[in-house]
C-alpha cells in the first residue's frame, strides 16, 4: 500500500497556512498505525506555485514553503527507520517559466538553451502553431512570447511551458535530476504525465474526431519508450530497489499498459479509468476484466487509486454521485458506508493500492467559497487539509490556512477516528493487516465469481490460500455471501448470510 502526501495540505508547523516536510515527519507514526509500506510525495520543490509545485523552477531544491534540503534528509531518514519506503515526485515534461532553463531558451532565438523547449512560428494565418489543447483550463496549448514572436508549446498552463525532450542536452539535464534525489537515497519516483516526453517531431493536429481534447489524454508516441528505457536503465543502475510509478494520463487500460514495456520501462503504471467508473458492480467488473486482460498481456503489475489530488474524493464523488455521466443533484445518503466498502475494495484487488492521504480517515471534500478559490483547475475540495484533532486549528498552527477545513473536522479527525475502535481508520488498518497476512491477498491470481448484479465478487488464490470478497454496491440487502468463513464486514457489522446495503466481506475457504 502506497499513500499520497499532498505536503501543502498534510501539516504546518511553522504556521504560514501551509503544509511542510516537519509536519509529514510529526506524523510518520499515523503512517505506520495505517499499515502503509511507502509514500509518495507530490512535490516539494523550488516553485512559483502556479499549479502548486508541477511548476517546477528548480528541481534539485525544497520550496522555502516546505523547509529546505535538511528537512528532507531528515525526513527521508525518519522513513527509512520506520521500514518505510518513500517516493518523490518529478515533473519530466515541463518546467516553470521561472527555471532558468527556459528564462535563457526565451530571451532569444540564438539562445543555446533555445531548443531546450518546444517554438514555433506562428501558423500563416499568425495564429497558434497547431490545435493542441491544455489540460488544466482548456485554452490553445500555445503562447505568443512577445520576445521573440514566436509560441511555446505547454501542455498544461502557460506557466508550464513543455521541455524538448528531442534534444538529447535535456533527457542528461533531466537525468541529472534523478541521480540526485537517488544519491540521496529515494527509493523511487512517481512520473508526472511521463507519457508526454516523447512528442510528434512534426507537431502535426490533432484528427478532427478528437480534436477539441487535451493533448495530454492523446499523446501516444514510440519516442516515449525511448526515453523510458533510458530512465529505466538509470534507476536499475542504483544500488537497492529504486522505483518509478508513470503517471500515464491515457483513459485506455492497453494503451497504459504499454508503458511497463518488456519488463524495461516502467515498473508500474497509474490506471485511471477505474477512478472514473461509477459505484456500480458491473462497471467494476468491467475494470478488473480489462486490467487483468490488458496487464496480464504485458506482465505489468497492477495499480488501483480511487482518489488523488487531482479529482473530488472518492467518497465524496459516490456520494454526491458526481460520477461522469450522473447528474450533481444526484447525493448519496450512505457515503460513510460506500467509504468503507470502498477501502475493503481498494486494498483487496489484485496489485498495488494507492491511498490518497485523508481517505483513511473518511474526509469529504471542502466546499470551498469562490473566493477561497486557488487552483485554476478548480482541484481545491479535495486538497483542504488534514484535521489531526478536534481543536479549532486541528492540529495545524492556524486555524485558517491556505484552504478551509473538510467538512465536520470538529468530529471527523485523525484524533477522533484513531480513539474509535469502530471507525473507517481501524477498518483500514485491519484489511491492511489482514493483506499483509494473506499471500492470496497480497499475491494471488483474482477471478471474478458469479453472483447477483449489484454486488462485485472476485475471489484472490495463491499456493492453495483462497480468499474471497464480495462487495454489496446497492443500498439494498442482498441474500448472497461466498461460501467460507467471513474474516471482516466493512461496516463492522457480525457476518450474516446476507450482504448489508453497501456492505463488503472478505471471506476465507
Ligand atoms: C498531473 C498532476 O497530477 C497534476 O496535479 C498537474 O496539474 C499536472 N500533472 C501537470 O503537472
Amino acid at each position: 500500500m502506497a499513500y499520497q502526501i499532498y505536503p501543502r495540505s498534510f501539516c504546518d508547523t511553522d504556521g504560514d497556512g501551509v503544509g511542510d516536510l516537519e509536519g509529514i515527519r510529526a506524523h510518520l507514526d499515523h503512517l505506520v498505525a495505517v499499515g502503509v509500506d511507502a509514500i509518495w510525495l507530490s512535490p516539494f520543490f523550488s516553485s512559483p506555485m502556479a499549479d502548486y509545485g508541477y511548476d517546477v523552477a528548480d528541481y534539485c531544491d525544497v520550496d522555502p514553503l516546505f523547509g529546505d534540503l535538511d528537512d528532507f534528509d531528515r525526513l527521508l531518514a525518519d522513513v527509512h527507520a520506520r521500514g518505510l519506503r518513500m517516493i518523490i515526485d518529478w515533473v519530466p515534461n515541463h518546467t516553470s517559466v521561472e527555471h532558468p532553463w527556459f528564462v535563457e531558451s526565451r530571451s532569444s532565438p540564438d539562445s543555446p538553451k533555445r531548443d531546450w523547449y518546444v517554438w514555433r512560428d506562428p501558423a500563416a494565418d499568425g495564429e497558434v502553431p497547431n490545435n493542441w489543447v491544455e489540460s488544466l483550463t482548456f485554452g490553445p496549448a500555445w503562447t505568443l512570447d512577445p520576445v521573440t514572436g514566436q509560441y511555446y508549446l505547454h501542455c498544461f498552463l502557460p506557466e508550464q511551458p513543455d521541455l524538448n525532450w528531442a534534444n538529447p542536452d535535456v533527457a542528461s539535464a533531466m537525468a541529472d535530476t534523478l541521480r540526485f534525489w537517488l544519491d540521496r537515497g529515494v527509493d523511487g519516483f512517481r512520473m508526472d504525465v511521463v507519457h508526454l516526453i516523447g512528442k510528434d517531431p512534426e507537431l502535426r493536429d490533432e484528427p478532427p474526431e478528437v480534436a477539441g481534447l487535451p493533448h495530454t489524454i492523446l499523446n501516444v508516441r514510440p519516442e516515449t519508450h525511448e526515453h523510458l528505457r533510458t530512465l529505466r536503465k538509470l534507476l536499475d543502475s542504483y544500488p537497492g530497489d529504486r522505483m518509478a510509478i508513470g503517471e500515464i494520463y491515457l483513459l485506455d487500460t492497453e494503451l497504459v499498459a504499454s508503458h511497463y514495456g518488456n519488463n524495461d520501462e516502467l515498473h508500474l503504471c497509474f490506471n485511471f479509468p477505474p477512478l472514473y467508473s461509477k459505484w456500480n458492480a458491473a462497471d467494476w467488473r468491467q475494470r478488473i476484466t480489462e486490467t487483468e486482460a490488458a496487464l496480464s498481456a504485458v506482465g505489468g503489475w497492477p495499480t488501483w487509486v480511487l482518489s488523488n489530488h487531482d479529482n473530488p474524493r472518492h467518497r465524496t464523488r459516490y456520494e454526491r454521485g458526481l460520477g461522469p455521466t450522473s447528474s450533481p443533484d444526484d447525493v448519496r445518503a450512505d457515503g460513510e458506508l460506500i467509504a468503507r466498502a470502498a477501502a475493503v475494495l481498494l486494498c483487496t484487488l489484485r496489485g498495488t493500492p494507492f491511498l490518497y492521504a485523508g481517505e483513511e480517515l473518511g474526509l469529504s471534500d471542502a466546499m470551498i467559497a469562490p473566493q477561497r478559490q486557488r487552483d485554476p483547475a478548480g482541484r481545491d475540495g479535495c486538497r483542504a487539509p488534514i484535521p489531526w484533532d478536534a481543536t479549532p486549528s486541528h492540529g495545524w498552527v492556524k486555524d485558517d490556512n491556505w484552504l478551509p477545513w473538510p467538512p465536520d473536522s470538529d468530529s471527523r479527525n485523525a484524533e477522533s477516528m484513531v480513539d474509535d475502535p469502530t471507525s473507517i481508520f481501524h477498518l483500514y488498518r485491519k484489511v491492511l493487516a489482514l493483506r499483509r497476512n494473506t499471500s492470496a491477498l497480497q499475491l494471488g491470481s483474482i477471478g471474478l465469481l458469479d453472483s447477483p448484479p449489484d454486488v462485485l465478487a472476485y475471489r484472490r488464490s495463491h499456493e492453495g490460500g483462497f480468499v474471497s470478497i464480495a462487495v454489496n454496491m446497492s443500498d439494498a440487502e442482498i441474500d448472497w455471501m461466498p461460501g467460507g468463513q467471513v474474516l471482516l464486514t466493512s461496516d463492522g457489522h457480525s457476518a450474516r448470510r446476507t450482504l448489508g446495503p453497501y456492505q463488503a466481506v472478505i471471506v476465507g475457504e
